[in-house]
């Protein structure tokens, strides 16, 4: 494989939720928010496996996730790839309907979006469906004002 070491920890098991999907979350040693966001899916039941490298290009490119969809961790779920501080609810919802898509993406890292939670800060972002073969669209929005 690689030069660089590679961890795994099983972050948590939690009780009663047997029933729920495992999730394997890649992020670099380095990184803060990623454990951020780790535990805002963990609260929602789901049992996140983390694996630190030194970067996800390798993953990225299998996965047709170009560099303005890029965020700073990818996890696995399912078959489904999330990129970057994707809300929870987006994951259940994708898990319940398993469009034919290759993923979801919140590119970037907008400081309102979970596992960011800058204080006060409702920047709006949008996560986005993606394929591998490049299709795009907007799977839903967040803080996007409310058109009257
Ligand atoms: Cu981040
Ligand atoms: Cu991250």
């Amino acid at each position: 494989m690689n030069k660089f070491k590679i961890l795994i920890i099983t972050v948590s098991l939690f009780a009663g939720s047997a029933l729920a999907a495992g999730m394997t979350l890649y992020k670099s040693p380095y990184c803060g928010c990623c454990k951020a966001w780790a535990k805002h899916v963990e609260q929602a039941g789901f049992e996140v496996t983390i694996i630190e490298q030194a970067n996800n290009n390798q993953l990225h490119k299998e996965n047709g996730i170009t560099q303005n969809l890029a965020s700073c961790h990818s996890a696995i779920i399912e078959g489904y790839v999330i990129e970057g501080h994707v809300p929870v609810a987006d994951i259940q919802r994708l898990l319940k309907e398993k469009p034919a898509i290759t993923g979801l993406a919140v590119p970037g890292m907008p400081a309102s979006s979970p596992g960011m939670d800058v204080p006060g800060n409702t920047d709006p972002y949008q996560v986005i469906a993606f394929s591998k073969d490049g299709g795009k669209s907007v799977y839903s929005e967040y803080n996007f004002p409310v058109e009257e």
